[in-house]
Protein backbone atom coordinates (compact mmCIF):
# COMPACT_ATOMS: atom_id res chain seq x y z
CA UNK A 1 0.00 0.00 0.00
CA UNK A 2 3.01 2.29 0.16
CA UNK A 3 2.62 5.65 1.46
CA UNK A 4 -1.43 6.21 0.69
CA UNK A 5 -3.85 7.02 2.95
CA UNK A 6 -6.81 5.15 4.30
CA UNK A 7 -10.66 5.90 5.01
CA UNK A 8 -12.62 4.03 6.71
CA UNK A 9 -15.35 3.22 4.41
CA UNK A 10 -17.34 0.42 6.51
CA UNK A 11 -21.18 0.31 4.56
CA UNK A 12 -23.92 1.66 6.28
CA UNK A 13 -25.25 -0.78 7.82
CA UNK A 14 -29.38 0.24 7.52
CA UNK A 15 -28.30 1.31 4.04
CA UNK A 16 -26.87 -2.13 2.73
CA UNK A 17 -29.16 -4.18 4.38
CA UNK A 18 -32.02 -2.50 3.33
CA UNK A 19 -30.75 -2.95 0.07
CA UNK A 20 -30.01 -6.32 0.20
CA UNK A 21 -34.08 -6.50 0.07
CA UNK A 22 -34.67 -6.25 -3.61
CA UNK A 23 -32.05 -8.16 -5.69
CA UNK A 24 -35.24 -9.64 -7.22
CA UNK A 25 -36.12 -12.57 -5.35
CA UNK A 26 -40.02 -13.75 -4.91
CA UNK A 27 -41.81 -16.03 -2.46
CA UNK A 28 -40.55 -18.51 -4.23
CA UNK A 29 -37.35 -18.28 -4.69
CA UNK A 30 -37.06 -17.17 -1.48
CA UNK A 31 -38.41 -19.96 0.52
CA UNK A 32 -36.20 -22.81 -2.27
CA UNK A 33 -33.36 -21.03 -1.14
CA UNK A 34 -34.14 -21.37 2.83
CA UNK A 35 -35.00 -25.12 1.74
CA UNK A 36 -31.55 -25.43 -0.24
CA UNK A 37 -29.70 -24.21 3.17
CA UNK A 38 -31.55 -27.50 4.95
CA UNK A 39 -31.29 -30.04 2.35
CA UNK A 40 -27.61 -28.61 2.67
CA UNK A 41 -27.59 -29.51 6.65
CA UNK A 42 -29.18 -32.97 5.61
CA UNK A 43 -32.48 -32.17 6.89
CA UNK A 44 -35.33 -34.90 5.81
CA UNK A 45 -38.35 -33.31 6.97
CA UNK A 46 -39.05 -29.79 6.65
CA UNK A 47 -41.79 -28.02 7.52
CA UNK A 48 -43.57 -25.01 5.85
CA UNK A 49 -45.73 -23.37 8.26
CA UNK A 50 -47.54 -19.77 7.49
CA UNK A 51 -49.87 -18.08 9.91
CA UNK A 52 -51.50 -15.99 7.85
CA UNK A 53 -54.99 -14.76 9.83
CA UNK A 54 -53.42 -13.58 13.37
CA UNK A 55 -52.58 -10.19 13.58
CA UNK A 56 -48.88 -10.98 13.77
CA UNK A 57 -48.62 -12.90 10.77
CA UNK A 58 -45.69 -15.36 9.98
CA UNK A 59 -44.22 -17.81 7.78
CA UNK A 60 -42.25 -20.44 9.71
CA UNK A 61 -39.66 -22.94 7.55
CA UNK A 62 -38.43 -26.28 10.30
CA UNK A 63 -35.41 -29.02 9.48
CA UNK A 64 -34.35 -31.58 11.30
CA UNK A 65 -30.96 -31.33 9.91
CA UNK A 66 -27.86 -30.67 12.32
CA UNK A 67 -28.41 -27.62 13.72
CA UNK A 68 -25.80 -24.73 14.33
CA UNK A 69 -23.86 -24.09 17.76
CA UNK A 70 -24.29 -20.69 18.54
CA UNK A 71 -21.16 -19.57 16.99
CA UNK A 72 -22.13 -21.07 13.90
CA UNK A 73 -25.32 -19.56 14.25
CA UNK A 74 -23.81 -15.82 14.52
CA UNK A 75 -21.88 -16.98 11.40
CA UNK A 76 -24.60 -18.31 9.66
CA UNK A 77 -26.25 -14.47 9.92
CA UNK A 78 -23.70 -12.47 8.80
CA UNK A 79 -24.55 -11.45 5.40
CA UNK A 80 -21.56 -12.88 3.36
CA UNK A 81 -20.93 -15.93 5.88
CA UNK A 82 -18.91 -17.74 2.90
CA UNK A 83 -16.60 -17.06 0.27
CA UNK A 84 -18.26 -17.63 -3.05
CA UNK A 85 -14.99 -18.85 -4.23
CA UNK A 86 -14.13 -21.51 -1.62
CA UNK A 87 -14.63 -24.84 -2.83
CA UNK A 88 -18.23 -26.36 -1.30
CA UNK A 89 -18.91 -29.88 -0.54
CA UNK A 90 -20.65 -31.52 -3.25
CA UNK A 91 -24.02 -31.90 -1.72
CA UNK A 92 -23.60 -28.13 -0.71
CA UNK A 93 -26.90 -25.81 -2.43
CA UNK A 94 -25.46 -22.88 -1.22
CA UNK A 95 -23.17 -20.40 -3.27
CA UNK A 96 -22.41 -16.62 -1.88
CA UNK A 97 -23.20 -17.03 2.37
CA UNK A 98 -26.05 -14.31 1.50
CA UNK A 99 -28.85 -16.46 1.07
CA UNK A 100 -30.46 -17.20 4.52
CA UNK A 101 -30.72 -13.31 4.76
CA UNK A 102 -31.29 -12.16 1.72
CA UNK A 103 -34.00 -14.55 0.89
CA UNK A 104 -35.57 -13.69 4.14
CA UNK A 105 -35.30 -9.95 4.02
CA UNK A 106 -36.84 -10.04 0.67
CA UNK A 107 -40.08 -10.62 2.07
CA UNK A 108 -40.13 -9.65 5.74
CA UNK A 109 -38.16 -6.92 7.69
CA UNK A 110 -38.04 -9.45 11.12
CA UNK A 111 -35.61 -12.82 10.59
CA UNK A 112 -35.70 -15.19 13.70
CA UNK A 113 -33.31 -18.15 13.41
CA UNK A 114 -33.64 -20.74 15.92
CA UNK A 115 -31.09 -23.96 16.09
CA UNK A 116 -30.57 -26.95 18.04
CA UNK A 117 -27.45 -28.93 17.78
CA UNK A 118 -25.71 -30.99 20.93
CA UNK A 119 -28.94 -30.31 23.24
CA UNK A 120 -28.48 -26.94 23.27
CA UNK A 121 -31.00 -24.39 21.69
CA UNK A 122 -30.04 -20.47 20.08
CA UNK A 123 -31.57 -17.87 19.02
CA UNK A 124 -30.39 -14.84 16.65
CA UNK A 125 -32.81 -12.05 15.63
CA UNK A 126 -32.26 -9.26 12.65
CA UNK A 127 -34.80 -6.77 13.04
CA UNK A 128 -34.58 -3.95 10.35
CA UNK A 129 -36.26 -1.74 12.16
CA UNK A 130 -33.51 -1.97 14.96
CA UNK A 131 -30.64 -1.84 12.24
CA UNK A 132 -32.37 1.34 10.79
CA UNK A 133 -32.72 2.59 14.20
CA UNK A 134 -29.17 1.96 15.55
CA UNK A 135 -27.40 1.61 12.45
CA UNK A 136 -25.36 -1.37 13.45
CA UNK A 137 -24.52 -4.51 12.28
CA UNK A 138 -25.56 -6.26 15.56
CA UNK A 139 -27.89 -9.53 15.46
CA UNK A 140 -30.00 -9.83 18.74
CA UNK A 141 -29.05 -13.08 20.72
CA UNK A 142 -32.20 -13.71 22.99
CA UNK A 143 -31.72 -15.71 25.97
CA UNK A 144 -34.86 -17.53 25.88
CA UNK A 145 -36.46 -19.58 22.87
CA UNK A 146 -39.50 -20.50 24.82
CA UNK A 147 -42.63 -18.59 23.12
CA UNK A 148 -41.00 -17.92 19.49
CA UNK A 149 -43.57 -19.08 17.16
CA UNK A 150 -43.13 -22.14 15.37
CA UNK A 151 -40.45 -23.36 17.78
CA UNK A 152 -42.28 -26.23 19.61
CA UNK A 153 -41.91 -28.14 15.74
CA UNK A 154 -38.38 -28.11 15.97
CA UNK A 155 -36.89 -31.78 17.19
CA UNK A 156 -33.88 -32.95 18.48
CA UNK A 157 -31.85 -30.66 15.94
CA UNK A 158 -32.40 -28.61 13.30
CA UNK A 159 -33.13 -25.32 12.40
CA UNK A 160 -36.17 -22.89 12.52
CA UNK A 161 -36.16 -20.17 9.98
CA UNK A 162 -38.64 -17.52 10.91
CA UNK A 163 -40.42 -14.72 9.13
CA UNK A 164 -42.73 -12.04 10.44
CA UNK A 165 -43.19 -8.22 10.14
CA UNK A 166 -44.07 -9.46 6.30
CA UNK A 167 -44.22 -6.15 4.59
CA UNK A 168 -43.28 -7.30 0.96
CA UNK A 169 -45.91 -10.18 0.86
CA UNK A 170 -48.99 -7.70 0.03
CA UNK A 171 -47.01 -5.43 -1.96
CA UNK A 172 -46.53 -2.79 0.67
CA UNK A 173 -50.04 -2.23 0.83
CA UNK A 174 -51.80 -2.53 4.34
CA UNK A 175 -55.10 -4.77 3.72
CA UNK A 176 -57.59 -6.04 7.09
CA UNK A 177 -56.77 -9.52 8.62
CA UNK A 178 -59.20 -11.63 5.81
CA UNK A 179 -57.88 -9.79 3.09
CA UNK A 180 -54.36 -10.08 3.76
CA UNK A 181 -54.90 -13.79 4.74
CA UNK A 182 -56.23 -14.03 1.31
CA UNK A 183 -53.66 -12.97 -0.61
CA UNK A 184 -50.77 -14.72 1.28
CA UNK A 185 -52.38 -17.79 0.86
CA UNK A 186 -52.86 -17.49 -2.97
CA UNK A 187 -49.24 -17.12 -3.10
CA UNK A 188 -48.30 -20.15 -0.62
CA UNK A 189 -50.23 -21.84 -3.31
CA UNK A 190 -48.65 -21.05 -6.25
CA UNK A 191 -45.05 -21.36 -4.29
CA UNK A 192 -46.32 -24.88 -3.63
CA UNK A 193 -45.82 -25.85 -7.44
CA UNK A 194 -42.59 -24.16 -7.29
CA UNK A 195 -41.50 -26.85 -4.55
CA UNK A 196 -42.96 -29.84 -6.01
CA UNK A 197 -41.00 -29.26 -9.27
CA UNK A 198 -37.66 -27.31 -7.80
CA UNK A 199 -37.03 -30.09 -5.16
CA UNK A 200 -38.53 -33.23 -7.13
CA UNK A 201 -35.10 -34.91 -7.39
CA UNK A 202 -35.01 -35.13 -3.77
CA UNK A 203 -38.31 -35.95 -3.03
CA UNK A 204 -38.12 -39.09 -5.38
CA UNK A 205 -35.44 -40.30 -3.89
CA UNK A 206 -35.00 -44.19 -2.00
CA UNK A 207 -34.99 -41.93 1.48
CA UNK A 208 -37.08 -38.91 0.01
CA UNK A 209 -37.12 -35.77 1.67
CA UNK A 210 -40.52 -34.82 3.13
CA UNK A 211 -41.48 -31.44 2.57
CA UNK A 212 -45.19 -30.51 4.55
CA UNK A 213 -46.78 -27.85 3.82
CA UNK A 214 -49.07 -26.63 6.99
CA UNK A 215 -49.00 -30.42 7.75
CA UNK A 216 -49.87 -31.60 4.29
CA UNK A 217 -47.21 -33.85 2.07
CA UNK A 218 -45.77 -31.63 -0.54
CA UNK A 219 -45.92 -34.37 -3.80
CA UNK A 220 -42.94 -34.31 -6.21
CA UNK A 221 -43.54 -32.99 -10.11
CA UNK A 222 -41.33 -34.71 -12.21
CA UNK A 223 -41.57 -32.34 -15.17
CA UNK A 224 -40.48 -35.31 -17.94
CA UNK A 225 -43.18 -37.38 -16.27
CA UNK A 226 -41.23 -40.30 -16.42
CA UNK A 227 -43.72 -42.65 -15.20
CA UNK A 228 -45.57 -41.98 -18.01
CA UNK A 229 -44.90 -45.17 -20.24
CA UNK A 230 -45.61 -42.84 -23.53
CA UNK A 231 -42.86 -40.48 -22.64
CA UNK A 232 -40.15 -40.87 -24.62
CA UNK A 233 -36.46 -40.91 -23.28
CA UNK A 234 -33.11 -40.30 -25.49
CA UNK A 235 -29.76 -41.78 -24.31
CA UNK A 236 -28.27 -39.42 -21.90
CA UNK A 237 -25.28 -37.61 -23.12
CA UNK A 238 -22.17 -36.98 -20.88
CA UNK A 239 -19.88 -33.59 -21.44
CA UNK A 240 -16.36 -33.56 -19.33
CA UNK A 241 -15.62 -30.25 -18.90
CA UNK A 242 -12.44 -28.44 -16.97
CA UNK A 243 -15.04 -27.65 -14.39
CA UNK A 244 -17.05 -31.32 -13.80
CA UNK A 245 -19.10 -33.44 -15.82
CA UNK A 246 -22.41 -31.77 -17.82
CA UNK A 247 -25.07 -34.15 -18.03
CA UNK A 248 -27.94 -33.95 -20.72
CA UNK A 249 -31.22 -35.78 -21.91
CA UNK A 250 -34.16 -34.84 -23.67
CA UNK A 251 -37.31 -35.80 -23.20
CA UNK A 252 -40.91 -35.76 -24.98
CA UNK A 253 -43.87 -35.67 -23.06
CA UNK A 254 -46.54 -37.63 -24.18
CA UNK A 255 -49.49 -36.54 -26.31
CA UNK A 256 -52.05 -35.03 -24.59
CA UNK A 257 -54.36 -37.97 -25.63
CA UNK A 258 -51.77 -40.66 -24.15
CA UNK A 259 -51.81 -38.77 -20.56
CA UNK A 260 -54.88 -38.39 -18.22
CA UNK A 261 -55.95 -34.61 -18.58
CA UNK A 262 -55.20 -34.43 -14.92
CA UNK A 263 -51.39 -35.15 -15.32
CA UNK A 264 -51.52 -33.10 -18.99
CA UNK A 265 -52.19 -29.91 -16.96
CA UNK A 266 -49.89 -30.52 -13.72
CA UNK A 267 -46.86 -30.71 -16.30
CA UNK A 268 -48.04 -27.74 -18.32
CA UNK A 269 -48.33 -25.72 -15.39
CA UNK A 270 -50.26 -22.02 -14.79
CA UNK A 271 -47.89 -21.39 -18.04
CA UNK A 272 -49.44 -24.17 -20.08
CA UNK A 273 -47.18 -26.66 -22.25
CA UNK A 274 -45.62 -24.12 -24.84
CA UNK A 275 -44.07 -21.95 -22.23
CA UNK A 276 -42.92 -24.77 -20.24
CA UNK A 277 -40.93 -26.53 -23.12
CA UNK A 278 -36.77 -26.23 -23.23
CA UNK A 279 -34.05 -26.88 -20.72
CA UNK A 280 -34.51 -27.52 -17.13
CA UNK A 281 -31.17 -26.77 -15.49
CA UNK A 282 -30.25 -28.80 -12.36
CA UNK A 283 -27.55 -27.67 -9.77
CA UNK A 284 -26.41 -31.05 -7.46
CA UNK A 285 -30.58 -32.05 -8.48
CA UNK A 286 -31.82 -28.98 -7.31
CA UNK A 287 -34.21 -27.52 -10.11
CA UNK A 288 -32.97 -23.80 -11.20
CA UNK A 289 -33.78 -22.53 -14.73
CA UNK A 290 -36.63 -23.84 -16.34
CA UNK A 291 -38.94 -23.61 -19.38
CA UNK A 292 -36.34 -21.65 -21.73
CA UNK A 293 -34.38 -22.57 -24.62
CA UNK A 294 -31.62 -20.34 -23.42
CA UNK A 295 -32.19 -17.86 -26.22
CA UNK A 296 -30.76 -20.60 -28.93
CA UNK A 297 -34.32 -21.26 -30.69
CA UNK A 298 -38.01 -20.30 -30.01
CA UNK A 299 -40.58 -21.94 -27.86
CA UNK A 300 -42.62 -23.39 -30.59
CA UNK A 301 -45.90 -25.65 -31.18
CA UNK A 302 -43.15 -27.77 -32.84
CA UNK A 303 -41.21 -28.46 -30.34
CA UNK A 304 -43.73 -28.14 -27.51
CA UNK A 305 -43.48 -31.65 -25.61
CA UNK A 306 -39.99 -31.24 -25.72
CA UNK A 307 -37.92 -30.97 -22.84
CA UNK A 308 -34.20 -31.01 -21.72
CA UNK A 309 -32.92 -31.96 -18.44
CA UNK A 310 -29.37 -30.52 -17.76
CA UNK A 311 -27.52 -31.70 -14.66
CA UNK A 312 -24.46 -29.57 -13.84
CA UNK A 313 -22.39 -29.71 -10.39
CA UNK A 314 -22.06 -26.96 -8.12
CA UNK A 315 -18.65 -26.90 -8.72
CA UNK A 316 -19.00 -24.39 -12.13
CA UNK A 317 -21.35 -22.13 -10.60
CA UNK A 318 -18.76 -19.62 -11.84
CA UNK A 319 -18.95 -20.52 -15.46
CA UNK A 320 -22.79 -20.71 -15.56
CA UNK A 321 -22.68 -17.53 -13.71
CA UNK A 322 -25.37 -18.81 -11.05
CA UNK A 323 -26.73 -15.78 -9.00
CA UNK A 324 -27.36 -15.55 -5.87
CA UNK A 325 -31.13 -16.66 -5.71
CA UNK A 326 -29.95 -19.37 -7.50
CA UNK A 327 -32.50 -18.88 -10.58
CA UNK A 328 -31.00 -17.72 -13.52
CA UNK A 329 -27.89 -19.12 -15.26
CA UNK A 330 -25.86 -18.66 -18.91
CA UNK A 331 -24.10 -20.82 -20.98
CA UNK A 332 -20.77 -21.45 -21.21
CA UNK A 333 -19.63 -21.10 -24.78
CA UNK A 334 -18.80 -25.09 -25.08
CA UNK A 335 -22.18 -26.30 -23.91
CA UNK A 336 -23.76 -23.70 -26.16
CA UNK A 337 -22.76 -25.08 -28.81
CA UNK A 338 -23.50 -29.07 -28.04
CA UNK A 339 -27.08 -27.54 -27.06
CA UNK A 340 -27.34 -26.30 -30.37
CA UNK A 341 -26.39 -29.71 -31.88
CA UNK A 342 -29.35 -31.66 -29.57
CA UNK A 343 -31.66 -28.37 -30.54
CA UNK A 344 -31.44 -29.74 -34.11
CA UNK A 345 -31.64 -33.11 -33.64
CA UNK A 346 -35.22 -32.47 -31.71
CA UNK A 347 -36.60 -30.28 -34.02
CA UNK A 348 -36.00 -32.52 -37.03
CA UNK A 349 -37.64 -35.50 -34.78
CA UNK A 350 -40.80 -33.56 -34.26
CA UNK A 351 -41.01 -32.34 -37.47
CA UNK A 352 -41.42 -35.73 -38.35
CA UNK A 353 -44.16 -36.71 -36.00
CA UNK A 354 -45.99 -33.61 -36.88
CA UNK A 355 -46.19 -34.28 -40.63
CA UNK A 356 -46.71 -37.71 -40.20
CA UNK A 357 -49.59 -36.99 -38.31
CA UNK A 358 -50.92 -34.00 -40.98
CA UNK A 359 -50.58 -36.50 -43.02
CA UNK A 360 -52.96 -38.89 -41.98
CA UNK A 361 -55.67 -36.09 -41.70
CA UNK A 362 -55.60 -35.60 -45.48
CA UNK A 363 -54.42 -39.02 -46.47
CA UNK A 364 -55.99 -40.31 -50.21
CA UNK A 365 -57.56 -43.48 -49.23
CA UNK A 366 -59.45 -41.88 -46.41
CA UNK A 367 -62.18 -39.55 -47.80
CA UNK A 368 -61.10 -35.94 -46.35
CA UNK A 369 -63.31 -33.52 -46.06
CA UNK A 370 -59.96 -31.28 -46.28
CA UNK A 371 -57.46 -31.40 -48.88
CA UNK A 372 -54.07 -30.13 -48.08
CA UNK A 373 -52.27 -28.51 -50.65
CA UNK A 374 -48.71 -27.70 -50.98
CA UNK A 375 -46.84 -25.78 -53.61
CA UNK A 376 -44.88 -23.05 -54.51
CA UNK A 377 -43.43 -23.22 -51.16
CA UNK A 378 -46.94 -22.64 -50.07
CA UNK A 379 -49.57 -25.02 -48.24
CA UNK A 380 -53.55 -24.34 -48.58
CA UNK A 381 -56.64 -26.03 -47.23
CA UNK A 382 -59.23 -27.00 -49.51
CA UNK A 383 -62.43 -28.62 -49.04
CA UNK A 384 -62.18 -31.37 -51.23
CA UNK A 385 -65.10 -31.38 -53.54
CA UNK A 386 -64.67 -35.15 -54.53
CA UNK A 387 -65.80 -35.95 -51.06
CA UNK A 388 -69.08 -38.50 -51.74
CA UNK A 389 -71.23 -36.33 -49.53
CA UNK A 390 -70.71 -33.21 -51.63
CA UNK A 391 -70.81 -35.55 -54.82
CA UNK A 392 -73.90 -37.54 -54.43
CA UNK A 393 -76.01 -34.10 -52.72
CA UNK A 394 -74.83 -31.71 -56.12
CA UNK A 395 -76.13 -34.78 -58.02
CA UNK A 396 -79.36 -33.84 -56.91
CA UNK A 397 -79.44 -30.50 -57.89
CA UNK A 398 -80.17 -28.55 -61.14
CA UNK A 399 -76.79 -27.41 -62.97
CA UNK A 400 -77.74 -24.04 -62.19
CA UNK A 401 -78.12 -25.11 -58.37
CA UNK A 402 -74.85 -27.44 -58.40
CA UNK A 403 -72.85 -24.04 -59.43
CA UNK A 404 -74.36 -22.15 -56.65
CA UNK A 405 -73.60 -24.70 -53.99
CA UNK A 406 -69.96 -25.36 -55.17
CA UNK A 407 -69.34 -21.75 -54.65
CA UNK A 408 -70.46 -22.07 -51.31
CA UNK A 409 -68.28 -24.30 -50.06
CA UNK A 410 -65.19 -22.68 -52.41
CA UNK A 411 -66.02 -19.72 -50.10
CA UNK A 412 -66.09 -21.32 -46.98
CA UNK A 413 -62.62 -23.03 -47.99
CA UNK A 414 -61.22 -19.65 -48.68
CA UNK A 415 -62.16 -18.02 -45.47
CA UNK A 416 -60.89 -20.53 -43.14
CA UNK A 417 -59.77 -18.04 -40.34
CA UNK A 418 -56.24 -19.20 -40.66
CA UNK A 419 -54.74 -16.54 -38.35
CA UNK A 420 -56.84 -17.31 -35.43
CA UNK A 421 -56.20 -21.27 -35.64
CA UNK A 422 -52.99 -20.28 -35.93
CA UNK A 423 -52.55 -17.72 -32.74
CA UNK A 424 -54.79 -20.63 -31.01
CA UNK A 425 -52.73 -23.07 -31.84
CA UNK A 426 -49.93 -21.24 -30.62
CA UNK A 427 -51.36 -20.96 -27.15
CA UNK A 428 -53.77 -23.95 -26.34
CA UNK A 429 -53.32 -26.17 -29.18
CA UNK A 430 -55.15 -29.16 -27.13
CA UNK A 431 -58.28 -26.67 -26.82
CA UNK A 432 -58.86 -26.75 -30.80
CA UNK A 433 -61.73 -29.39 -31.56
CA UNK A 434 -63.66 -29.74 -34.38
CA UNK A 435 -67.06 -27.97 -34.54
CA UNK A 436 -70.05 -30.82 -33.96
CA UNK A 437 -72.42 -31.83 -36.52
CA UNK A 438 -75.92 -32.82 -35.94
CA UNK A 439 -77.21 -36.01 -36.75
CA UNK A 440 -79.01 -35.12 -40.02
CA UNK A 441 -75.87 -33.73 -41.22
CA UNK A 442 -73.87 -36.77 -39.88
CA UNK A 443 -76.58 -38.57 -41.40
CA UNK A 444 -75.85 -37.55 -44.73
CA UNK A 445 -72.66 -37.54 -45.03
CA UNK A 446 -72.19 -41.03 -43.45
CA UNK A 447 -75.12 -42.23 -46.47
CA UNK A 448 -73.00 -40.68 -49.19
CA UNK A 449 -69.51 -41.82 -47.88
CA UNK A 450 -70.98 -45.46 -47.32
CA UNK A 451 -72.59 -45.95 -50.80
CA UNK A 452 -69.54 -44.64 -52.39
CA UNK A 453 -67.60 -47.25 -50.59
CA UNK A 454 -69.52 -50.08 -50.97
CA UNK A 455 -70.07 -49.54 -54.16
CA UNK A 456 -66.16 -49.56 -54.56
CA UNK A 457 -66.44 -53.13 -53.45
CA UNK A 458 -64.82 -52.52 -49.72
CA UNK A 459 -66.15 -54.69 -46.42
CA UNK A 460 -68.23 -52.97 -44.15
CA UNK A 461 -64.98 -54.02 -41.83
CA UNK A 462 -62.32 -51.89 -44.08
CA UNK A 463 -65.47 -48.88 -44.38
CA UNK A 464 -65.46 -48.29 -40.57
CA UNK A 465 -61.70 -48.22 -40.14
CA UNK A 466 -61.35 -46.03 -42.93
CA UNK A 467 -63.85 -43.90 -41.57
CA UNK A 468 -62.60 -43.78 -37.94
CA UNK A 469 -59.74 -42.00 -38.90
CA UNK A 470 -61.16 -38.93 -40.45
CA UNK A 471 -63.86 -36.21 -39.27
CA UNK A 472 -66.57 -35.92 -39.06
CA UNK A 473 -66.89 -39.03 -38.37
CA UNK A 474 -64.17 -39.55 -35.77
CA UNK A 475 -65.40 -36.51 -33.70
CA UNK A 476 -68.66 -38.22 -33.34
CA UNK A 477 -67.68 -41.78 -33.73
CA UNK A 478 -70.20 -43.45 -31.80
CA UNK A 479 -73.36 -41.54 -33.81
CA UNK A 480 -71.52 -42.66 -36.96
CA UNK A 481 -70.95 -46.55 -35.77
CA UNK A 482 -75.21 -46.36 -35.09
CA UNK A 483 -76.06 -44.96 -38.44
CA UNK A 484 -73.61 -46.92 -40.03
CA UNK A 485 -75.35 -50.00 -38.49
CA UNK A 486 -78.85 -49.15 -39.01
CA UNK A 487 -78.32 -48.36 -42.89
CA UNK A 488 -76.32 -51.88 -42.99
CA UNK A 489 -78.94 -53.51 -41.33
CA UNK A 490 -82.13 -51.86 -43.18
CA UNK A 491 -80.20 -52.71 -46.73
CA UNK A 492 -79.93 -56.39 -45.62
CA UNK A 493 -83.51 -56.73 -44.97
CA UNK A 494 -84.44 -55.23 -47.88
CA UNK A 495 -81.98 -57.48 -49.73
CA UNK A 496 -82.87 -60.77 -47.97
CA UNK A 497 -86.44 -61.43 -50.51
CA UNK A 498 -84.20 -61.47 -53.11
N1 LIG B 1 -31.14 -24.73 8.03
C1 LIG B 1 -29.81 -24.67 8.33
N2 LIG B 1 -29.22 -25.67 9.01
C2 LIG B 1 -27.89 -25.60 9.28
N3 LIG B 1 -27.08 -24.59 8.93
C3 LIG B 1 -27.61 -23.57 8.23
C4 LIG B 1 -29.00 -23.56 7.90
N4 LIG B 1 -29.26 -22.41 7.23
C5 LIG B 1 -28.08 -21.76 7.12
N5 LIG B 1 -27.08 -22.44 7.73
C6 LIG B 1 -25.68 -22.05 7.80
O1 LIG B 1 -25.60 -20.68 7.47
C7 LIG B 1 -24.71 -20.47 6.39
C8 LIG B 1 -25.15 -19.30 5.58
O2 LIG B 1 -26.30 -19.59 4.84
P1 LIG B 1 -26.67 -18.72 3.58
O3 LIG B 1 -26.74 -17.30 3.99
O4 LIG B 1 -27.89 -19.29 2.96
O5 LIG B 1 -25.44 -18.88 2.63
P2 LIG B 1 -24.95 -20.15 1.81
O6 LIG B 1 -26.10 -21.11 1.76
O7 LIG B 1 -24.58 -19.59 0.49
O8 LIG B 1 -23.78 -20.69 2.57
C9 LIG B 1 -24.67 -21.79 5.67
O9 LIG B 1 -23.47 -21.96 4.95
C10 LIG B 1 -24.81 -22.78 6.81
O10 LIG B 1 -23.56 -23.03 7.40
MG1 LIG C 1 -28.03 -20.77 1.39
Amino acid sequence: MGGARQADATPHASALIEGLRDIGYSLETAISDIIDNSVTARARRIQLITETYSDEPYIAIIDDGVGMTEDELVAAMRPGSQNPLAPRDKPDLGRFGLGLKSASFSQCRRLTVVSKKGGQACAAIWDLDDVAKQNQWSVQLPDHVAGIPAVDHLGATGTLVLWQKLDRLTGGVSYNAAKRAEIINQRIAETERHLRLVFHRFMEETKPLQILLNGRKVLPLDPFARRNSATIMDPEERLALLGGDVEIQSFTLPHHKQISKMDWEDIAGPEGHLKSQGFYLYRGKRLIVYGTWFGLCRQSELTKLSRVRIDIPNSMDADWKIDVKKSSAQLPPIVRDRLKKVIERIQAGSKRTYNKRGAKLVDQERLPMWNRIQADGQIRYRPNIEHPTFVSFAESLTPELQRGFFNCIALVGASLPIETVHADMAGTAEQIVPDFVDEDALAQAVHATLSVLLGAGKGIKEIMSLMKDVDPFRSAWEDTQRIIDATVETEEKQCSPC
